[in-house]
């Protein structure tokens, strides 16, 4: 375990140095030419770090239980099955950080030399650090040992600068195209999470394929419900980690703050080895998996989470939503919306600059006009008030916690209906160019 983590530590740097040497462009940093001892004195610098390149110790779940990168290798490589093509992880939605490739590889790609149909091309990729939220760690050559994952696996993309899937990261953006389910689908051995939850290994693969690109669900390993009542996924959106700084309630059903969200996913989610409570996950009727399993008290040692959460809560609050880029909006429809948005009682609930209440942001289903499902799952039964700027950068996978409207004017119809607005077409069609513009 220590072993695994100084391995990470080393990953760490590696990808640090990279990020350096290629300049690391992003928009977001605003730390370069500064000197090492400022950047290593600076907590959001370090925050950064940890967003993107700590594994909390989580290798030994996704490696050592699960054995992923045995799958990720192939039998070629020591491990077993065909192994994973680039082709293959790109089209499951991982991204390549361009800024981690040598100029060398980069030419080979721009020239078409690169077979990205060769899993010894993914094994280079994450021995350059260059696949974003995956650690692999080497045993020799592009022999796995174990892989670990990172906040930025769902919670970063890339700006597709050099292809589509490789090019500059976008920290905190959601990665609506990450199929997480297939992923994780492809560990040969799902004994452990089939044990947790008490089922098959058949049924966590059946209930792994029911979720689809860009959604997680974080409430399965607490109550164990994989399906919605009417039978469709009870998987839900990932959502933005940036734009966050002055909410209250965080999560879609609002479980708590940031830095209590931030140490359940590592520790109960992502398996860092964290230490983590919460006496509301004893509720045996609520959450029987949960409290089964001893997740409102769980304690590590070494302990690789708590330390780290006050920086990664300074780089979260650091990271403003995008705005949105001139010309992806109509302007003077825009400005006409965003009267709309004071007359339909929208900015009841959104209140800006956060597009949320200053306060207690949580609505019961009722409320809102839809059902009580994702609610119910979660401990104060409501839905919390999303916020809504950048919402421009998340219009795949629909709107709602679980994306059951596909496109804002869907959402803008179902208020209408809710709230007896009666907008005329133009006033919505406004309201949906004031919402892209946020
Ligand atoms: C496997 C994908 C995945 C990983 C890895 C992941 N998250 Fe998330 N994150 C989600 C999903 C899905 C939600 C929504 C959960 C819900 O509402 O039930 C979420 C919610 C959040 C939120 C709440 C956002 C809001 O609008 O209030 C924050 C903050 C967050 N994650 C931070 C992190 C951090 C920090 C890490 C790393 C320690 C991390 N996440 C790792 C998928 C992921
Ligand atoms: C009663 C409070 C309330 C009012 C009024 C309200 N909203 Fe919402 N809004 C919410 C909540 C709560 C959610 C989250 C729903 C969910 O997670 O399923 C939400 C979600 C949204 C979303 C989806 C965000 C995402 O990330 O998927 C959009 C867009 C939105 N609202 C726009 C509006 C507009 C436009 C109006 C006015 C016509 C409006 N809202 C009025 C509470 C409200």
């Amino acid at each position: 375990m220590k072993r695994s983590w100084t391995r990470a530590i080393g990953a760490t740097l590696l990808g640090f140095s990279l990020a350096i040497a290629s300049g690391l462009a992003a928009a977001d940093d605003g730390h370069d030419g500064r000197d090492r001892g400022e950047r290593d004195n600076d907590e959001r610098f370090e925050g950064k770090q940890i967003f993107r390149f700590d594994t909390f110790g989580d290798e030994d779940f996704w490696g050592g239980t699960l054995k992923l990168h045995t799958a990720i290798e192939g039998s070629r490589f020591g491990g077993v099955g065909a192994g994973v093509s680039p082709k293959a992880a790109l089209a499951v939605g991982l991204k390549v950080d361009v800024d981690a490739l040598p100029r060398s590889l980069l030419m080979a790609l721009r020239a078409g030399n690169v077979n990205l149909d060769d899993p010894a091309v993914t094994l280079t990729l994450l021995k350059l650090n260059a696949i974003v939220g995956v650690t692999g760690h080497f045993q020799s050559g592009l022999t796995l040992k174990s892989i670990g994952i990172q906040c930025a696996l769902c919670h970063s993309t890339v700006d597709n600068s050099f292809a589509p899937g490789i090019g500059h990261r976008l920290d905190g953006w959601a990665n609506r195209d990450l199929n997480v389910g297939a992923v994780i689908g492809l560990a040969p051995d799902l004994s452990a999470v089939a044990g947790l939850l008490n089922v098959d290994q058949p049924t966590v693969r059946t209930v792994l394929a029911s979720w689809g690109p860009g959604k997680f669900d974080a409430e399965l390993f607490l109550d164990g419900r994989a399906f919605r009542p009417d039978g469709k996924s009870a998987a839900t959106l990932i959502p933005p980690a940036f734009g966050l700084a002055g909410v209250n309630l965080h999560t879609w059903t609002g479980w708590g703050s940031i830095p209590y969200w931030n140490a359940f996913v590592a520790t109960l989610e992502m398996h860092g080895k964290g230490s983590f409570s919460d006496s509301r996950l004893s509720d045996v009727s609520q959450f029987p998996v949960a409290a089964r399993a001893g997740f409102d008290n769980v304690r590590s040692d070494p302990d690789l989470v708590s330390s780290k959460l006050p920086a990664l809560h300074q780089y979260q609050l650091a990271l403003a939503a995008p705005p949105a880029p001139g010309g992806s909006f109509n302007a003077g429809a825009a400005a006409r919306g965003s009267k709309v948005f004071e007359t339909a009682k929208c900015n009841s609930c959104h209140v800006p600059p956060t597009f949320t209440e200053p306060g207690w942001n949580l609505h019961t289903p009722d409320e809102l006009g839809i059902d009580d499902f994702q609610a119910s799952r979660a401990p104060a039964h409501g839905y919390r008030t999303a916020p809504l700027r950048g919402l421009w950068t998340h219009q795949k996978g629909g709107f709602y916690h679980d994306g059951r409207y596909a496109t804002l004017l869907d959402v803008v119809n179902h208020y209408d209906m809710q709230f007896q607005l009666h907008l005329s077409a133009q006033e919505k069609s406004d309201l949906v160019e004031y919402l892209k513009s946020l």
